[in-house]
């Protein structure tokens, strides 16, 4: 009988069978002969995968005298048992664009694989620059698509079945490429053609130089896209793996991605399950005449990914809005407000609740009078002076109410002694926590979709990266759902 010595092997062989083992949870050895014991067996379940690695094995060996081949079964993936299979059933097509960042892409597949996801690989012509497809056929343990007109695949329009038989189509790393062929239609190889032709959600995970992700035509792919339903995740602030350049266009990395993907699958855990949190978002209006109001530059972003991210996590979620032009979230109901008294009366209504989230940038002061006609300009007479009163302060209104919820969490936009201002806020307003932002001019926060924020509290200032709002808004909810489970109702 002739030995097995990985040693022998040709070296992509060795790192298909490293990865491939490693998914597995065994040694490099067993995987091995797992590989021939199926091959030799003819084992008809066998992929195309398992028969290249088994004839690229058996190349490796013969010439060190062959072997004869007396082993175990394959036995089943051994997953290892810290994962939660909550993506069990999930089909993922995963499409790999020619980006540095793809090597991260076959951890990903590993990592949705542990979690029970069936995965499907496309990879892009660039992309095989970069990876094998014996390395992501090995993970994803299937056959890896790379080309329209595959006479094999195609016989039955396959890359139309490719694009439908997932839950969802993932592309990882999306380069500046893929993002420019989805946002204009092109349909040019198997990638863009199965992103065109799908009926499921797509999610995209740029990654690149940051010179690309901010050029205009990139933000450009980027808006229609988002406008299109596609969702993205990242891409992070970090260096560039492939220069000394920092700044943003880092992938995501693939645990973020999993988060992603279960949230848009909404297989996610539901901490909040059977909690009713209320929270408010956007600006308010303060009317001067029926055509005039005093408002501020909130959009609402940060509210409504707030409102949107405790629903994910099974919270019935109340959002109180201002106007703002952004949709209702999903799975959320809406109250449309105007004002800060109507804001105010939309809260109180809603109590009690388990949880309050106050977002919305209400606006401080009012006119006294609203007048009931459009003030009219009158030559010679100058401008109209307005009474100013204060508006109600709601989220100190809720955090001393007699029905306060068992948490109570403020937002300070401030532009100057973020900390103190915050610190202050929180004595004075009797909420739980507070979350700082930063909304001087210079920071884009306001209206824009990243946000730096620090979380005060009486344990002390907890000061988080810059983020998307989302993230924010994901982490957040987190610490909700965590600090909830400590309070008994
Ligand atoms: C070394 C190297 C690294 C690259 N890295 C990226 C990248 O991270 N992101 C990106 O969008 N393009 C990157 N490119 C350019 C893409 O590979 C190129 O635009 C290609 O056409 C993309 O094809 P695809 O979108 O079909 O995968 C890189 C090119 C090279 C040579």
């Amino acid at each position: 009988m002739g030995t097995l010595t990985i040693r022998s092997l040709n070296d992509s062989v060795k790192q298909a069978l490293r990865e491939r083992a490693a998914a597995r949870g065994v040694s490099m050895e067993e995987e091995a002969r797992s590989v021939l014991a199926n091959g030799v067996s003819g084992d008809a379940s066998r992929s195309f995968q398992d028969e290249t690695l088994y004839a690229a094995i058996r190349r490796s060996v013969e010439p060190h005298g062959g072997f004869d081949v007396d082993l175990p079964e394959r036995g089943p993936a051994r997953r290892p048992p810290q994962f939660a299979a909550c993506l069990s059933g999930k089909r993922i097509l995963l499409i790999i664009g020619g980006g540095i960042a793809a090597y991260k892409a076959l951890d990903l597949i590993r990592r949705l694989r542990e979690r029970g996801a069936a995965v499907r690989v496309v990879m892009t012509a660039a992309a095989q620059e970069f990876v094998t497809t014996l390395s992501a056929g090995a993970l994803s343990a299937d056959h890896v698509f790379t080309d329209l007109f595959d006479r094999n695949d195609e016989h039955d329009v396959g890359h139309i079945r490719l694009s439908r038989e997932a839950d969802l189509v993932v592309v990882a790393p999306a380069t500046a490429d893929l993002m420019a062929k989805l946002a204009n239609g092109h349909a040019s190889d198997l990638a863009s053609t199965v992103l065109i032709a799908t009926d499921k959600p797509v999610l995209m995970a740029p990654a690149m130089n940051p010179k690309m992700w901010s050029h205009p035509a990139t933000r450009r792919n980027r808006a229609t896209l988002q406008k299109d339903g596609i969702a993205f995740v990242g891409p992070a602030k970090g260096e560039m793996a492939e220069s000394n350049e920092a700044g943003e266009g880092r992938m995501a990395e693939p645990l973020e991605i999993v988060a992603a993907i279960e949230a848009l699958l909404d297989v996610g855990p539901k901490p909040l399950a059977g909690r009713k949190i209320i929270v408010t978002s956007g600006p308010t209006h303060e009317p001067i005449d029926p055509v005039r109001y005093i408002a501020n530059r909130s959009s609402g972003k940060q509210g409504h990914a707030i409102a949107a991210a405790l629903a994910r996590l099974g919270a019935d979620v109340r959002l109180v809005s201002g106007p703002v032009g952004i949709a209702d979230p999903a799975e959320v109901t809406t109250l449309h407000v105007e004002t800060a008294n109507e804001m105010k009366d939309a809260v109180e209504q809603l109590l009690p609740a388990d949880a309050a989230v106050f977002v919305a940038a209400v606006a401080d002061w009012r006119s006294e009078t609203s007048a009931g006609e459009k003030i009219k300009k009158v030559a010679g007479e100058g401008p109209p002076a307005l009474q100013m009163i204060e508006n109600p302060d709601i989220l100190a209104g809720v955090g001393h109410h007699k029905k306060r919820p068992s948490l109570v969490v403020g937002f300070a936009a401030e532009t100057q002694d973020l900390v103190r201002n915050a610190e202050a806020k929180l004595r004075k307003k009797g909420a739980d926590f507070i979350v700082a932002n930063d909304v001087s001019h210079e920071g884009g926060v306001m209206g824009g979709d990243r946000n730096r924020v620090r979380i005060v509290s009486k344990a002390g200032v907890d000061e988080w990266p810059e983020m998307s709002k989302d993230e924010v808004a994901t982490r957040l909810a987190a610490l909700i759902a965590e600090r909830l489970k400590t309070i008994t109702v």
